[in-house]
């Protein structure tokens, strides 16, 4: 058994609706995660829910539930939305679950052992609404503080402390020998940016009297875990729930050992984010995994964030994405899609109904489902839906394609390969219009050139079917099955050219993307 490629998303907050922006980070995961399983890798993809904090409890509390209830009701629509989004995603972490727990519970034990804590008291400021401590600098000039932080209240209470700053300059250090730690470039040089400053020593825990809703101190009955150091964890603690060795071996917790076939997983290969929590996973994550004695996770892929129509989306202003009610109206792929390729992994993004509905009529029914529409119904009708002989007139480009596909996917450029993968859709186009088929069809003594035009669109489809396999995956499939191939087009050795069996009969073509009125603005 080998190392699996191992991906991560961040952890929803299981109180928050899930909107575009979790969608997108998902679905660009899942892209990452289907392409390395099609270039032959073994793969494990991680996703879940964040749970614990000061707002979940509220929130159980003001419905009458008890927090792990309430939780539970949540946690189902979250993993729905997983499911409707096509996700692949190889296990789900709830952070309320007991093998989370158990790891959190070993690490802390094992790191106050080592010396790495210190309690002490802290009097000042304190966000309820972010849970988060407030010093000086977060005042405005007028004395007050953002009203993003909500209610801010004083507070004199004791809390145990992770000593961070000790390890500040292996941080920065670290960080200028990778460069590709931080991607893209521009979030590299924001987290070096932050470490300009001093880190302060971070809060780890929250006296039991204010939060009950939390992963129990095992050292300190009076505390619990404060949610970062909690959810950080999820990274590595369902590696252990999996048996990974790299991880249960510096944990020294014979408890934890399972019955479970062991994956190795630890290091992650990328955790994909967003820019607002980057100081999180790219300033405490490291510090916490040296502390623990754990490898570095090799990439954070850090995304922009989406707004709609310019502006913020905000529930109460009513400016969402609903990405359910558009893969409900225009199916799971065409947003998989749009979201992928309108935002490349770093800028922010904006999302229209109009931009939307641009590239679902030019670039998918008009673009690809027109292209492997016409290809199929001529071979259909003036073959008798039989594949002729082989030809390779669009050979080169096609392999082209499959080169800079492959590359860009490598590269975390799933943007980028999609750009590619359409340099072939609009090649392919442009030939039925050059070579012009039902021309050709109408005089008996061009048979032959029908034959090769014919067999090089029908190929084209078979091509783009596997290159476009780890974005819209069923689209992939059901361009399969009208080429009535059984197999499923998930492994891009096979987009070389020239898999289509020569005599095969193709199936009935049917269109991909139905054209739709687009009457929204
Ligand atoms: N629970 C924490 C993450 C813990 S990871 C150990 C959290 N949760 S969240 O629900 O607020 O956000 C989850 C992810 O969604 C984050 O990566 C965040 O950046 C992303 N997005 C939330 N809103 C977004 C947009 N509007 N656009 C793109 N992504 C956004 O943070």
């Amino acid at each position: 058994m080998s190392k699996r490629f191992y991906l991560t998303t961040a952890i929803d907050y299981v109180n928050g609706q899930p909107h575009l922006g979790h969608a997108y980070e998902k679905i660009v995961t899942d892209v990452l995660a289907r392409a390395r399983r099609s270039l032959g890798e073994e793969v494990f993809f991680l996703t879940g829910l964040d749970e614990h904090g000061q707002k979940v409890q509220q929130a159980a509390l003001d419905s009458g539930k008890t927090p792990q209830a309430y939780c539970d009701e949540l946690a189902a629509i979250w993993q729905a939305f997983g499911k409707k989004l096509n996700l692949s995603n190889d296990d789900f972490v709830r952070t309320s679950e007991p093998r989370h727990k158990a790891v959190v519970q070993a690490i802390l034990s094992r790191l106050h052992a080592a010396g790495h804590f210190y309690k002490s008291k802290y009097s000042g400021f304190y966000s309820l609404k972010e849970e988060t401590f407030l010093t000086e600098k977060d005042r405005r000039p007028d004395g007050t503080f953002d009203p993003g932080y909500g209610e801010v209240v004083q507070l004199i209470e004791d809390n145990y402390y992770f000593k961070l700053n000790a390890h500040q300059q292996w941080l920065i250090d670290y960080l200028e020998a990778n460069p590709e730690f931080i991607q893209p470039a521009q979030r590299r040089n924001e987290v070096l940016g932050l470490l300009k400053h001093e880190l302060e020593d971070l809060c780890i825990t929250r006296p039991l009297g204010r939060l009950n809703w939390g992963i129990p101190l095992p050292f300190d009955p009076d505390f619990v875990t404060w949610v970062w150091f909690d959810a950080l964890v999820n990274y590595v603690s369902v590696p252990a729930a999996h048996a990974d060795k790299a991880v249960l071996s510096v944990l020294d917790a014979p408890e934890l050992e399972t019955q479970n076939p062991a994956l190795e997983l630890w290091p992650a290969d990328i955790h994909v984010i967003g820019k607002d929590i980057l100081k999180f996973h790219a300033a405490y994550w490291p510090v916490m995994l040296k502390a623990m004695g754990l490898p570095l996770p090799k990439i954070i892929l850090a995304h922009g964030w989406w707004q709609k129509d310019g502006e913020k989306m905000s529930k109460t202003t009513g400016n969402v994405v609903d990405p359910v009610a558009v893969i409900d109206e225009w199916g799971v792929d065409a947003f998989r899609y749009y979201v992928v390729r309108e935002l490349d992994i770093g800028p922010d993004g904006n999302w229209t109904d109009s931009g939307f509905q641009a590239r679902y009529s030019a670039e998918l029914a008009n673009g690809l489902g027109n292209l492997v529409n016409r290809s199929l119904s001529m071979l259909k009708r003036y073959r008798n839906g039989l594949v002729p002989q082989r030809h390779n007139e669009l050979e080169p480009e096609a392999d082209q394609v499959v080169r800079q596909t492959i590359s860009r996917l490598r590269a975390n450029q799933p943007q980028g390969a999609l750009q590619a993968i359409w340099s072939l859709v609009n090649r392919a186009n442009q030939y039925v219009d050059q070579t012009a088929p039902f021309k050709l069809a109408k005089d008996p003594a061009k048979a032959a050139r029908l034959d090769e035009v014919l067999f090089n669109l029908a190929e084209a489809s078979r091509v783009l079917a596997v290159l476009l396999w780890p974005f819209i995956p069923g689209t992939a499939e059901r361009i399969y099955s009208q080429l009535g191939l059984t197999e499923s087009p998930d492994q891009l050795k096979n987009a070389a050219w020239g898999g289509l069996p020569v005599g095969h009969r193709i199936a009935e073509p049917a269109a991909l993307f139905p054209k739709k009125e687009t009457t929204k603005r």
